[in-house]
């Protein structure tokens, strides 16, 4: 493995000497010389100079099809028309302000909950998922006037200091750990952990918990978790405990939201939760992110709760900012206008791609397993996430099955498959992404071909 990894590093560095000079820059100024450690990749992160559509150009003119397309947020591709059409007359204006409510954000308001047809439901902008989540959550608390919440093993919900709890898979401890420092000791207590899609372990949670919990809070389509969708007798019943013991049921949408139709999953689903959040592509490629959910829930921001007090649910000083709401607008309407054709497209050449990577590997005597699959009632999915069986039997259904280095290699997804693709021109992460509507089907060939090289050279050093 240590002979792979120099391989690759050394073919990387040779392709990357501007980036690499551009890091040690950066290294001696930011902390791991950067803002994300999912962008701060070993040895170290090329840096682009431009992306258009399905790619981006590096410092040193490199191309590479992206699959993160910014952390799934761009479902039209990079930098799309749709948005730049829309924002260059708005900025030519001289409009760039923010301190004011203004009227866009109605208009993107409307839009996201005329796509939910639920009635009584209210939203409020923020700019980050992880603000949104952490809202959600004292929302939800001071809502019930109880104090724990609970959430799924391998779920990502962004930093929220609620949530950061049973995110990372520990060897020996599943996911159980409290997965960040300068957490109080009581806030790991109120987070209580299930096993997604595991119905028995959910009723026996809510009979322990039940009574103490303020919200249930989970992914639909399980992103960081592998890319597995919950199953809709496991949401149903999500939805029957929630009601039985007074919890409010929360969906993160933030990566499922508008990806998979021009609604929530929950329109596909037919299960309807008490709140929802949203996040990456509402805002166009901008930073917005909404808390939606029932009027009763929502008006804790403004009305005082049983403690005298209100949620202080204040959005921040770029909240419902009018150039990203004109971005959100511009994608979601178009979105909706085009629906039909787009989802089923994205679905048909995800399909395509999954199965010529598997097909790729095989080819050269090795197996792997994508994940990203849609599943009964989600006929297309544009996402997959190569991974890499340790043994026959895993099906890959659980987040566990995912992250626990006894079932998948997660050094060859995380960091060799990625060194292994960008010297073939493909940038991923977690062995893979997302498509978007700017990935053509020469595009796809393109991309089983560097899964394809890059499963040769595995192969020499396995
Ligand atoms: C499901 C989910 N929820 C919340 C977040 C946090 O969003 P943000 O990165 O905007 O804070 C993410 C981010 O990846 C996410 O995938």
């Amino acid at each position: 493995m240590k002979q792979l990894i120099d391989y690759l590093d050394r073919e990387y560095e040779k392709k990357t000497r501007k980036s690499c000079q551009m890091f040690q820059r950066a290294a001696k100024v930011m902390v791991r010389g950067g803002s994300h450690s999912l962008r701060l990749w070993k040895p170290y992160p090329f840096f682009p100079v431009s992306a258009h559509g399905a790619t981006v150009t590096d410092l040193d003119g490199h191309n590479y099809l992206d699959y993160w397309q910014g952390h799934y947020a761009n479902l039209l591709g990079h930098n799309p028309e749709v948005i730049r059409r829309e924002l260059e007359p708005y900025l030519a204006a001289g409009a760039l302000h923010t301190g004011f409510e203004n009227s866009v954000q109605i208009e993107l308001a409307e839009k996201i909950l005329s796509s939910l047809g639920q009635p009584g439901l209210r939203i409020r902008f923020t700019t980050s998922g992880t603000l949104a989540s952490t809202y959600a959550v004292m929302l939800a608390m001071g809502y019930t006037g109880r104090h724990y919440v609970l959430k799924i093993g391998g779920g990502w919900h962004g930093s929220s200091p609620y949530l950061l709890k049973g995110v990372k898979f520990h060897p020996g401890r599943g996911f159980s750990q409290v997965d960040s420092a300068g957490l109080p000791p009581e806030f790991a207590r109120h987070i209580i952990i299930t096993r997604f899609n595991d119905s028995e372990h959910l009723e026996k949670t809510f009979k322990k918990y039940g009574p103490k919990l303020a919200a249930f809070i989970l992914e639909p389509f399980i992103g960081v978790g592998g890319f597995l969708f919950c199953s809709p007798e496991y949401l149903k019943l999500a939805r029957k405990l929630a009601d039985e013991y007074g919890v409010v049921l929360v969906f993160d949408e933030i990566i499922s939201g508008f990806r998979f139709c021009s609604s929530g999953l929950q329109r596909l689903y037919g299960v309807r939760p008490d709140m929802s959040l949203f996040g990456k592509l509402i805002g166009g490629g901008e930073a917005v992110a909404a808390v939606v959910g029932k009027a009763k829930i929502m008006e804790g921001c403004e009305r005082t709760g049983t403690s005298g007090l209100r949620v202080n649910f204040e959005g921040g000083t770029f909240s419902a900012h009018e150039e990203y709401m004109r971005a959100g607008l511009a994608m979601l309407n178009y979105l909706i206008c085009h629906e039909k054709e787009i989802y089923p497209r994205i679905g048909q050449l995800a399909a395509r791609l999954r199965q010529g990577i598997e097909q790729a590997f095989a080819s050269e005597g090795l197996r792997v397993v994508c994940t990203g699959t849609g599943r009964s009632p989600i006929n297309g999915s544009s996402f997959f996430m190569v991974n890499f069986p340790k043994k026959d039997n895993i099906n890959y259904s659980t987040p566990e099955d995912i992250w626990d280095p006894a079932r998948s290699d997660v050094f060859l997804r995380e960091e060799a498959l990625k060194l292994a693709l960008l010297i073939n021109g493909v940038h991923v992460v977690h062995g893979g992404g997302c498509l978007s509507t700017a990935h053509t089907e020469k595009d796809i060939e393109r991309t089983i071909e560097a899964y394809q090289r890059a499963a040769r050279i595995f192969k020499k050093f396995w």
